[in-house]
């Protein structure tokens, strides 16, 4: 696998010119400001890719706050995505045992063309409706642990075009946003100089963005949903509570997939890797380092950048660019905002996939004692545990594979003896435990839903693994009925459908996708409590 984003994506848009050559008679067009834009039909939408909605964030706008651009004039051909942000790709090797079968799920795609000029937003809106027609908006942000990921991976079209054959159109809206050293650089240079989270405030732009033109795409700005998985949840979790929770009328509801607040500290947090950065560009005596950072060639900075740990490296998914408070938008740790209640007050879902760790446990075979993975448990994640404590989550994540991740399997799937054992810690030490803190905080105050993603259970080694899910959205699938509902209506129920209550810390009632004859069903979330209980209680007192 190249990229998270990637994740099943052979089934998903890869050539505008496809499309285009399907498009004989005059293209659809939008007027922005004075400027015309032409898109293609593409299945019951159409399409309009790579419009900027920022200036080019170079030269000296590089690890600066986004700009909005002047307004729109000319004509331009928006039928092609525009460039990734810059990647740092790093994909697991997976082992030949499972490699032959796991490969058509998540491999196939080379990295997408990337650069630093890549503020550019894609919509996707129902083809043959009136101007006026004032349609719900959902808007994507996609994962790749804020170092990988594009909007070209992800057909907004398998969205609309459901929804149009629904007979409850919406519109589709997708941005790029800036991804490792240049959008989530962090240390306390950054913190003084105000531009930590770029990446974030890329799509806060792109949100106003969203404000100020949807409606020339049929859309509504006062019913926008923003939507995420993987990172791209975590950040739709980070403009839950940017602001202090101020939503700004820039969305009234949210739908996270296997993503929710982290307990992360400061900038400061991230200092060694951006002395790092600092040191490999050769900055590392300049009166002032950022702005050395900001005249670097672009190769250099690239360089540094590749030379962080990865998401498939040994710091596995705690990763140095996890966005962090700084003061200004996000103004503590997102976990501590939600204690507080700083949290926007919309519905929203969040759900996870039921093994969220496997995928991102392949890298760690060579852990094969107990010893070793309390040794990296130590070290990696929870640094401020005592020895008694590393003793009860060793107790509490059992060697036994039966009790492993993919859960439910028996004594199947155990790549290395500690493989399951550490799958299942680290799902629930960065998934599950978020997102149960977050509906244990919130449930009854506003109004959630969460999920549990179970299908795709045989994959061999991953079971249902992170990103699994995607394929039920993007396919399209049930998945795809539940986000139509959510962003016509905030409330995912509808014809067809199984009925998904609203989570209560009384109930606690999972919406869970299953395989089989039964692919919907009700199921509890009380599993593994101890466990979880003790994670989200040692993070928030050693924050990553
Ligand atoms: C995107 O989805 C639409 C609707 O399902 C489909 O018609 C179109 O072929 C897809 N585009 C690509 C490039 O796969
Ligand atoms: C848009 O693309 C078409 C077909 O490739 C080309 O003929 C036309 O000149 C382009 N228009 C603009 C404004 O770039
Ligand atoms: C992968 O394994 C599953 C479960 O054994 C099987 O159903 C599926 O057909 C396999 N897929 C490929 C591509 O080999
Ligand atoms: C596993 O390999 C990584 C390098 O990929 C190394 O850093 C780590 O120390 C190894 N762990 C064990 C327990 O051998």
């Amino acid at each position: 696998m190249r990229s998270l984003v990637s994740v099943c994506l052979t089934l998903f848009a890869r050539h505008a010119a496809l499309a285009a050559s399907l498009a004989a008679p005059a293209p659809p067009k939008v007027t922005l400001d004075a400027g015309t834009f032409l898109g293609t039909v593409d299945g019951l939408a159409h399409r309009f890719t790579g419009i900027p909605f920022a200036q080019p964030p170079i030269g000296d706008l590089r690890l600066r706050l986004p700009v909005a651009p002047p307004p729109y004039t000319g004509t331009h051909n928006a039928t092609a995505f525009g460039l990734a942000c810059t990647q740092l790709p790093s994909g697991p090797d997976f082992p030949a045992s499972i490699a032959s079968n796991v490969t058509a799920f998540f491999d196939g795609m080379a990295p997408p063309q990337s650069g630093e000029d890549c503020l550019t937003i894609n919509v996707w809106t129902p083809a043959g409706v009136a101007p006026g027609a004032k349609l719900p908006v959902v808007v994507w942000i996609y994962g790749g642990g804020f170092t990988m990921g594009s909007t070209g991976a992800f057909n907004g079209s398998a969205v609309v075009s459901r929804s149009v054959e629904m007979g409850t159109p919406v519109v589709y809206v997708s941005m790029n946003y800036r991804l490792s050293v240049f959008g989530f650089l962090a240390s306390k240079e950054v913190m003084d100089a105000r531009v930590g989270n770029l990446g974030l405030q890329d799509q806060r732009l792109a949100l106003h963005w969203v404000q100020k033109y949807v409606h020339a795409f049929a859309g509504d700005p006062t019913k926008v949903t923003i939507w995420g998985e993987s990172a791209g949840a975590v950040s739709v979790a980070m403009h839950l509570v940017a602001n202090r929770g101020a939503a700004q009328g820039l969305f009234r509801g949210a739908f996270m997939n296997s993503g929710s607040p982290l307990s992360t500290g400061d900038l400061t947090h991230a200092q060694q890797f951006y002395d790092s950065v600092v040191a490999d560009t050769g900055c590392a005596g300049a009166r002032d380092t950022l702005q050395c950072l900001r005249e670097a060639p672009f190769e250099v900075l690239q360089s540094a950048a590749m030379a962080l740990p990865g998401l498939f490296t040994p710091q596995s998914l705690n990763i140095p660019f996890n966005p962090r408070a700084d003061g200004v938008f996000i103004t503590d740790n997102p976990q501590t905002l939600v204690a507080r209640g700083e949290i926007a007050d919309v519905p929203f879902v969040n759900g996870d996939c039921d093994d969220e760790g496997t995928l991102f446990t392949i890298q760690l075979l060579n852990i094969t004692t107990e010893a070793e993975l309390r040794t990296y448990l130590a070290t990696i994640y929870l640094p401020g545990a005592t020895p008694a404590e590393l003793d009860d989550v060793l107790r509490l994540y059992p060697q036994d594979p039966a009790q492993g991740s993919p859960f439910g399997t028996g004594a199947a799937n155990a790549l290395s003896p500690q493989f399951k054992r550490l799958a299942a810690i680290q799902g629930d030490l960065i998934f599950q435990a978020e997102r149960r803190f977050l509906l244990a905080q919130r449930a009854g105050k506003q109004r959630v839903f969460s999920y549990l993603n179970k299908r795709l259970k045989a994959t061999p080694g991953l079971g249902s693994a992170h990103a699994t899910d995607l394929l039920n959205v993007y396919g399209p699938g049930d998945m795809t009925d539940y986000l139509v509902n959510f962003v016509n209506n905030l409330d995912p129920n509808g014809p067809g459908l199984l009925h998904w209550p609203a989570f209560t810390e009384a109930e606690r009632q999972l919406l869970t996708f299953q395989d089989g004859d039964v692919p919907l069903a009700i199921s509890l979330d009380d599993f593994r409590a101890e466990g979880m209980a003790l994670f989200t209680r040692l993070l928030q007192a050693t924050p990553f």
